[in-house]
């Protein structure tokens, strides 16, 4: 059973992944892995159907600093766990990546992905905490918020280390996915399975992320909403509290880099919401 490369004509196998595992992608969010790394989308099939996955998106570097792999969509079939299809998956991609010079990888790990991650060289970088908001029948208004997006690259490279330029229109894909400016920063959201999804979400300030946060809620103050975010970000963290969000979940972001390579500065500060466990 080798890694083979995943198409399109995957997708029922890989939503069935996604389901008994309770994870928030829908078909959109494979479909967009799929379209923005066609090669790095790797599965393992078993009784005729993919039963283990593994892929990578990609991000150009700021000048003088290496290109970034980020990892997700890490999953086994509950049944078919413990026969190291993630570990074959894992080894085959992180080689790829390596043979194609992206010097830095990363992912968001939970903890049963954590010791692989560790016995392939990933070291924890910092935790990153999903945040859950349940319905609500409080009313929010938004201000100060203008659509349609636009790309601010000025804001978005800065506060990520990376260029998601890719990345960022390709998240509108997805039918009901929305975002907007403000002055000072910017927000997208998604339909998931299980809950909306805020984010994206980089600003200069508080007051901008506020604005912004209030803009997502505004429309999805009926249903449950996921925000996952970085609690070294502690006004990101105050801000969900203060809208009603409690932390769920706790991941661990990993890095793996050679020793020497270095990577660009980012603005942990700017980042209120990440794009994704699969996205960084
Ligand atoms: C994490 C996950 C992808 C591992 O998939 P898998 O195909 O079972 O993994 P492998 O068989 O290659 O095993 C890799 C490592 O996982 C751990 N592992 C696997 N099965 C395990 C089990 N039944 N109990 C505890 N640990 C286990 C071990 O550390 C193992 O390393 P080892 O071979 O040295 O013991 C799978 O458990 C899963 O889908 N979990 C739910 C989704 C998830 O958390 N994904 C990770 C996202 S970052």
């Amino acid at each position: 059973m080798e890694p083979e490369v995943l198409s399109p004509a995957d997708l029922p196998d890989l939503l069935a992944l996604c389901r008994a595992a309770h994870w928030n992608q829908t078909e959109a969010d494979w479909r967009r892995v799929l379209a923005l790394e066609p090669e790095l989308c790797l599965g393992i099939r078993a009784g005729g159907r993919i039963v283990s996955t593994a892929a990578a998106v990609t991000y150009s570097p700021a000048e003088g600093f290496p290109p970034l792999a980020w990892i997700g969509m890490v999953l086994t079939d509950p049944e078919h766990r413990g026969h190291g299809f993630a570990r074959r998956l894992m080894t085959r991609l992180t080689a790829t990546l390596d043979g194609r010079g992206f010097a830095v990888q990363k992912l968001d790990a939970t903890s049963m992905g954590l010791p692989l991650y560790e016995q392939l060289g990933f070291l924890a970088e910092q935790p990153v905490e999903r945040w859950q908001r349940d319905p609500s029948r409080k009313r929010i208004q938004a201000s100060g918020v203008v659509e349609p997006f636009r790309c601010d690259a000025a804001l978005d490279i800065p506060a990520f280390g990376w260029d998601r330029s890719r990345l960022l229109p390709s998240l509108l894909d997805a039918p009901g996915a929305d975002a907007a400016l403000t002055e000072g920063g910017f927000a997208m959201g998604r339909p998931g399975a299980i809950a909306a999804y805020f984010g994206p979400c980089a600003a200069r300030s508080p007051l901008a992320a506020k604005r912004l946060a209030n803009w997502f809620l505004a429309r999805h103050h009926g249903e449950v909403v996921f925000w996952d975010l970085l609690p070294h970000n502690g006004e990101a963290q105050a801000l969900a509290r203060s809208l009603g969000f409690r932390p769920v979940r706790t991941l661990v972001r990993m890095v793996r880099r050679p020793p020497g390579v270095t990577e660009p500065p980012r603005r942990d500060e700017h980042i209120f919401a990440i794009a994704g466990f699969e996205f960084g």
